[in-house]
């Protein structure tokens, strides 16, 4: 096949994707999606390009880039943004490496919304991002709410060093601090407006199966225990201690959720839901009395 234009590439690395199994879920759910993700970061352009651009007539070194990038993704099964080091969330891009889990939780949509419905009136002057890895929920927190403080926490330093560089990118040094801790320890006095958290939270069966894709991600980011549960059990017991009391957490637990409303079957959570797509997500009030006796 003739590979003049972006078209021409797109096409080909669709069908060579499609012939080898890949799996696809780390930023997209499909063979094209995940080529023109490659592309579009190979060529320096947004997501939000015109679908035109697939006119463009690709230089001999964009080739030669794109080529090599299409081979190892099918050969080493890596996620296209471990490839190319970007990664888009909440539609802005972040540097990611094999330090971090790739961006993809349906917490982009919440935080794009502002918290809405759940936030109401209630000011936002502090935001805590448990398990921060990449710095992407906090990093987009400070850009939809300027006047607010977020601290960042994850327990891995190498995943602190890039959240670092995320947050040096989107230059909020000022209103985002990272920490270095385990859960909630370093955190201090602090009460939270909003606590989020994408934890730690596939069960061991779970881990046992994930396709080759996933193992390119870092253990400590996804594994949580039997149940799946190990980092929200304390989460739970720990987080009414650190909420304004109007504050809100919201917390993502994916496929455990099951788990966890056998475990909880008296806490009032609320499961949101999601345009985009995207389920698991619960959020409980501080104010709510029946959590905190629990
Ligand atoms: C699922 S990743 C989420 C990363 C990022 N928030 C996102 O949504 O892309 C979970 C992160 O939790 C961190 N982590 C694991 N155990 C932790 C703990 N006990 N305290 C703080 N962070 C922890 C991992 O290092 C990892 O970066």
């Amino acid at each position: 096949m003739q590979l003049t234009t972006l078209n021409d590439f797109l096409v080909w690395a669709e069908s060579s994707f499609l012939a080898q199994n890949l799996v696809f879920g780390h930023g997209t759910n499909n063979a094209w999606d995940e080529a023109v993700a490659l592309a579009l970061s190979v060529l320096k352009l947004p997501p939000t390009v015109d679908a035109s651009v697939g006119e463009r007539v690709l230089s001999l070194e964009e080739k030669k880039v794109l080529l090599h990038l299409m081979n190892r993704r099918i050969q080493e099964q890596i996620p296209v943004p471990y490839l190319t080091h970007e990664a888009w969330f909440a539609n802005l891009s972040f540097y990611v490496d094999e330090r971090v889990i790739i961006p993809r939780s349906p917490f982009a949509e919440l935080i794009l919304n502002g918290f809405q419905p759940w936030l109401g009136q209630r000011p936002v002057r502090h935001i805590l991002d448990l398990c921060t890895g990449s710095g992407c929920i906090a990093i987009a927190c400070a850009k939809v709410f300027p006047d607010a403080t977020i601290h960042a926490v994850d327990i891995s330093k190498d995943a602190l060093d890039v959240a670092r560089q995320n947050v040096q990118l989107h230059q909020c040094e000022e209103q985002v601090q990272l920490i270095q801790s385990d859960l909630f320890s370093g955190c201090g006095e602090t009460r939270y407006d909003i606590i989020i958290s994408n934890p730690p939270y596939v069960d061991s069966q779970e881990i046992a199966i994930l396709p080759p894709e996933y193992r390119w991600e870092p253990q400590l980011a996804l594994v949580a225990g039997k149940d799946g549960l190990s980092i929200v059990h304390q989460i739970l017991q720990q987080a009414p201690k650190h909420l304004t009391e109007t504050g809100l957490l919201f917390v993502e637990v994916g496929n455990s959720m099951e788990a966890l409303l056998m475990e909880y079957p008296q806490f009032p959570f609320t499961w949101l839901e999601f345009e985009r797509g995207g389920e698991g997500v619960f959020m409980l009030e501080a104010g709510d009395t029946q959590w905190q006796q629990s």
